[in-house]
This record gives C-alpha cells, structure tokens and sequence, in this order.
C-alpha cells in the first residue's frame, strides 16, 4: 500500500512540475553542493515536500494561521518547491532561505518558469516571492515572519541556535507559527516554555508527522544541552 501511495506522489508531482514548467523533484545530497556555512555538517539534503502532503498539512492548520497580511518562510527551501505551492495560501509574501548558493539559483530559475506559465502572476506578485541565500542560523529577519515551515532541515544543534535567534528576536507579544514536518527535533519544543502545540496531521506514511506550534518568546529559554 505504501509502495503504491509512492508511486501516486511520484507522478502528481511529475505533473506538478511539467504544469508549472519547474523541476524540484530531484533529491541533492550535500556533498553535491559548494556550501561554505559550518552547519553543512547538520544539514540533511535536499528533499522537496510532496504536493499532497502540503495540501494536507495545510489543510489541517490553515484554521489556526493567519493567512493574510503574512509573510510565510521556508526554512531550507532548495529548489522552492513549497514557495510555489504556498502561492495558493494568500500570504502577502512567501520567503525561502537555503545555505546553498545553488539551490537558491535553482529556485530562482524556477520562479522565473513559474512566473511564465502562471499568467496572473504580474511583476508585484513575483516579487512577493523571495529566495535569500542565508543559513537558518544565521538568519537575522525573523520579527518580520510570521509562519515558519521546516521540513526537517537539519538537526538539534542547528534547531537549538534558530530558537535562540527566536528567542533574541522576536518582539514580546509577537506570534511565530512553525509548522515542522518530519519533526525529529521536537523535543526541543517540547522543552522550551515559549512553545505552545496547537494541532498535529499524521498519515499519508505512518513514519510522517507534522506538528504546528505557536511560539512566543520567553524569557525562561533554557534548553539542556546533554539532551543532544
Ligand atoms: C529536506 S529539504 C527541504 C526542502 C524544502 N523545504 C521542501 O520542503 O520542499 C532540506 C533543505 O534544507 C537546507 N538546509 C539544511 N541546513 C540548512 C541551514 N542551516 N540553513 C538553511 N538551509 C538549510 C538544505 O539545503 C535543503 O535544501
């Protein structure tokens, strides 16, 4: 049954690319790739969400979201594959930082092929649509997102320094979503006083998740380092 579900991904997403005139479907290992930031070692490779998980996923916690007047943010965008999905969401931007300079060249290539086929999508709407070379670690414009989406991008210690920046960052009374697939990592939300779980989706493979929390920021963050 699992196999088969494969099989049904494989091709929607075969024909999500050919109907937006992209190509995100090619898994990229790390080692492929010109990437100078240190936190190459944490990364995990390339690996584009499936279209009928984000609909999923989206479906679930869009009634928890705010959808408009937002700036959306994939955290490891690769090749942007989540950005264009995204598009349908209204978000008034939809931001994508990856560490390598070529998958960020890659996403550009596309948004420019998606932007031809999508005939609504004038000069302003492409431009709400932004891929930024940047490591999430070093990332310094999060008071300005407002829901974060990570697909398991790399690993606790890398996780751990993008919740200090939270913490750093983020204005008092503001609101953070991440939505976080794949979420091996989430102990660390667990653990930290700040995050609140606001929904869970399960099912299109029994080995995935996606969790949705609301962070705030707090000034009891303590995260015990020996549980790495
Ligand atoms: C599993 S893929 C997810 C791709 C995309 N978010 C999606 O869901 O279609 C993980 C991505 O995270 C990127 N990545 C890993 N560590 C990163 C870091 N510290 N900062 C920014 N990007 C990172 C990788 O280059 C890769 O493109």
């Amino acid at each position: 049954m699992t196999q088969l579900i494969n099989i049904i991904d494989r091709f929607i997403d075969f024909f999500y690319d050919f109907y937006c005139g992209i190509e995100t479907r090619k898994n990229i290992e790390l080692n492929q790739l010109n990437i100078s930031s240190p936190d190459k070692i944490n990364g995990r490779p390339y690996q584009g969400t499936r279209l009928r998980v984000f609909k999923k996923i989206m479906g679930k916690f869009s009634p928890f979201l705010p959808l408009e007047n937002s700036i959306f943010l994939d955290v490891g965008c690769g090749k942007g594959r989540v950005l264009f999905m995204a598009k349908s969401w209204g978000f008034e931007q939809i931001w994508g930082i990856d560490f390598s300079p070529q998958l960020i060249c890659d996403c550009k290539k596309n948004l420019g092929q998606f932007a031809k086929k999508q005939k609504n999508l004038n000069k302003r709407n492409r431009q709400k649509i932004k891929p930024i070379l940047a490591s999430a670690s070093q990332f310094s414009s999060w008071n300005q997102v407002d829901i974060v989406y990570m697909y398991n991008p790399f690993d606790g210690n890398v996780l751990k320094k993008v919740m200090q920046s939270w913490e750093q960052q983020l204005a008092t009374n503001k609101e953070l979503y991440v939505i976080y697939v794949n979420p091996l990592r989430s102990y660390l939300f667990d653990l930290h006083p700040g995050a609140e779980l606001l929904s869970s989706v399960r099912s299109w493979n029994s080995n995935n998740e996606a969790l949705l929390y609301r962070f705030r920021s707090s000034s009891k963050f303590m995260i015990e380092s020996s549980l790495e």
